[in-house]
């Protein structure tokens, strides 16, 4: 591929995933990136987001991929991640492709053959591991400061509107174009950073609920998952899209020298105890001195987009290979499954198991008939 200067992205998807990425933010605007086109198959989401970011609207998808465009930005729903990178990659364009990387591992995997077939970059936008709090964390995690995680817990809440649960027309947390509920949209995120942070997992007990009376299309509302990974750390994600407070995350990390809290609703997002000979503050609370770029939602999300975007048009640049690899992408997609299995088991299940589940009948066969596994939670609660 010819060498460019600075890479030219369009999106695929106006809704509200576009709103995060760069070009949705005036502030800081960065010579390596500009947004040029647009294609969307609502024309009203197409022309609303084109106008206000000055993009090319397309409304045929073959004209949009034969644009001037060097890189698509894939902000759809999940069940059409698969079909459209393997599109995006025959016509030679690298792809950004938002998360959860896919519904399934056979999708995963198609995406992997077809871009790698093609020569294209590629990587999930999986913003965790972007936000500059989590980076921070891995690395005073790799200069030993926290010793060896024996014990983690960490959270997602979001506020969504009710509505989205209520209908079943809207795909979010739907079983066939969400690939499950609050488990696989916000649950994926928190297994990418804890992945990153704790390597392979062994097994998961998890279990899902409603707190919503959704419709029978739409997956669990809220969840718990424990994992156990090969380290022998154990971990608990507490996830659930109906609370009260805007979207806020949280995370703590025990070693053997130390502990990380962090907490994405604080002003600054970390708190460390550390009896590591380098740490700021030996043998007492403290949080770090040197400026982390933070602030509470929707800003943690905008800044750690800005921070993706901006990496994967350098790795298209300089012609590297993203250190988040698709690989790990499929690894957090993976462990969600995992997850999911575990709740139809009804027991700790091991990924061993679980790969061989995928083997001898493929991953899709997971969520089906997983409604009667989901808790009806919302006849004891009173919103
Ligand atoms: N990282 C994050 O923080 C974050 C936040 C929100 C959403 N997301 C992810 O972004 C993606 C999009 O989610 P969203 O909330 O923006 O959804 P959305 O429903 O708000 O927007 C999806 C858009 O895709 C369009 N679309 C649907 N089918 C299409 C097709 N075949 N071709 C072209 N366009 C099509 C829809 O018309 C809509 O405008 C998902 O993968 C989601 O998980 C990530």
């Amino acid at each position: 591929m010819d060498a460019i200067e600075q890479v030219k992205f369009g999106i695929i998807g106006c809704g509200n995933a576009s709103s995060y990425h760069t070009l949705g933010i005036k502030k800081d605007p960065n010579p390596n990136i500009k947004f040029i086109a647009a294609y969307d198959i609502n024309d009203r989401n197409l022309n609303r987001v084109s106008k206000r970011n000055k993009l090319t609207a397309f409304t045929d998808f073959d004209k949009f991929l034969q644009s001037d465009i060097d890189a698509v930005l894939l902000l759809v729903p999940h069940f059409l991640h698969a079909e459209l990178t393997e599109k995006i990659a025959e016509a030679g364009k690298h792809v950004l492709c938002e998360k959860p990387m896919a519904c399934t591992l056979e999708e995963c995997d198609r995406m992997i053959e077809a871009t790698k077939k093609a020569g294209v970059k590629f990587m999930i936008a999986e913003n965790h591991r972007f936000l500059p709090a989590h980076q921070y964390i891995k690395q005073i995690l790799d200069k030993g400061f926290i010793g060896d995680i024996f014990l983690a817990r960490t959270y997602e809440g979001a506020y969504c509107d009710p509505q989205e649960f209520l209908d079943p027309e809207f795909w979010h947390f739907t079983f066939d174009k969400g690939g499950g509920g609050v488990v696989m949209d916000q649950g994926v995120h928190k297994v990418a950073m804890l992945n990153w942070f704790l390597g392979k997992v062994e097994s998961a007990q998890c279990w899902c609920s409603k707190t919503l009376k959704s419709p029978p299309n739409k997956g669990e509302d809220t969840a718990i998952i424990l994992l156990r990974y090969k380290s022998g750390a154990v971990v608990s994600i507490s996830l659930s899209s109906t609370t009260v407070h805007p979207l806020n995350n949280s995370t703590e990390l025990q070693g053997t020298k130390g502990t990380i809290y962090e907490d994405h609703s604080w002003e600054n997002p970390l708190k460390i105890f550390s009896s590591h000979s380098e740490a700021e503050k030996k043998g007492e609370f403290y949080s770090p001195s040197i400026p982390i770029e933070h602030g509470a939602y929707p800003q943690y999300y905008t800044i750690s987009a800005r921070y993706e975007d901006r990496y994967f048009a350098e790795c298209i640049l300089k012609d590297r290979e993203p250190e988040f690899t698709p690989e790990q992408a499929k690894e957090a997609v993976a462990v969600v499954l995992l997850s999911y299995l575990s709740a139809k088991n009804g027991k700790i299940t091991t990924m061993d198991e679980f790969r061989n589940f995928a083997k001898q009948k493929g991953t899709d066969k997971i969520l089906k008939d997983f409604l009667p596994v989901i808790q009806n939670n919302y006849k004891n609660l009173n919103w």
